[in-house]
């Protein structure tokens, strides 16, 4: 039979995948020791499991290890591994001679256990490549989009990287787009502007893929102020607000904060549930 394993990163996504998919959830003991150690047991037998976790925070990575040991150990002859925030995706090559390449190192590990692996919104696309298993990639943007359908009169990337999501979103709302562009000025100033649009009065989505310190989405914002912007929305995939970035961010004057729930938190407002399910049945 087949089995859902929720790890501890994702609770509420994996109840809603079980909806979607008519899965059950299998019952299993996750501890951590005095120490900090895991102990993972999962109580039933199965023959295939889709195993759900996070790869952030560091804890998690061993977690998901176990949880794939015991699934093996369980029965499961097939296992799906859905990481809905594939954390040490960032460093995803070679910037610096010496350096460790970490999104290739933690799929080398995961693929040790894995027939099958669904990675939300990596930060890069290639990363599914460093996976020699099945790998595809599930797109939370849509999600996001249809949120802010009839509520935005254009979308805005941050810096450039973001700018293929922005086009997305824009397109599913039916609105314009567009990006930040930095020009360097001087070796201690960079120019953040937006070429070819006047946001004075409008209703704005900025949209990124990660918010951790929230330092950029501050800055985007502060700078949609200055130019009379009329409601700023932020939104991202994976919302780790590190250190309160997100009280941060309402501060500058952000309307609403919307991220899917690769990360659970209050600002999960959308779901990536059916994404992961269709991938998996396909
Ligand atoms: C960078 O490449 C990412 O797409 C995000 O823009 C970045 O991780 C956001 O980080 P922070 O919230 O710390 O500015």
């Amino acid at each position: 039979m087949k089995k859902i394993i929720a790890g501890s990163s994702s609770p509420t996504l994996a109840k809603n995948l079980s909806l979607e998919m008519n899965v059950p959830i299998a019952e299993i003991t996750i501890k951590r020791f005095p120490d900090g150690e895991c102990y993972v047991r999962i109580h039933e037998k199965m023959d295939e499991a889709i195993i759900i976790s996070n790869t952030y925070p560091n804890e998690n990575i061993i977690e998901l290890f176990l949880l794939q040991d015991a699934a093996r150990k369980m029965g499961a002859e097939k296992i799906s591994v859905i990481i809905p925030y594939y954390g040490y995706g960032r460093q995803d090559k070679v910037f610096e001679e010496g350096e460790a390449v970490s999104a290739e190192k933690i799929a080398k590990l995961i693929e040790q256990d894995a027939d099958k692996i669904i990675l939300v919104n990596p930060h890069k696309e290639h990363i599914i490549n460093f996976f020699s298993v099945e790998a595809k990639i599930c797109d939370g943007v849509p999600s996001i989009a249809e949120y802010f359908k009839g509520r935005v009169d254009a979308v805005i990337a941050p810096d450039k990287g973001a700018l293929e999501m922005a086009k997305k979103a824009s397109e599913i709302i039916d609105c314009e787009y567009n990006y930040f562009e930095k020009t360097r000025i001087s070796s201690n100033e960079v120019r953040m502007e937006i070429k070819d649009m006047n946001v004075e009065g409008k209703k704005l989505l900025i949209i990124d893929d990660i918010i951790s310190t929230g330092g950029t989405m501050i800055e985007a914002i502060e700078l949609l102020n200055k130019q009379k912007a009329y409601e700023i929305y932020v939104s991202c995939i994976h919302g780790l607000f590190i250190e309160n970035a997100d009280e941060r961010i309402l501060k500058v004057g952000c309307k609403e904060i919307v991220t899917t729930d690769t990360i659970e938190t209050v600002y999960s407002k959308v779901t990536v549930a059916k994404k992961i399910a269709n991938l998996l049945k396909n």
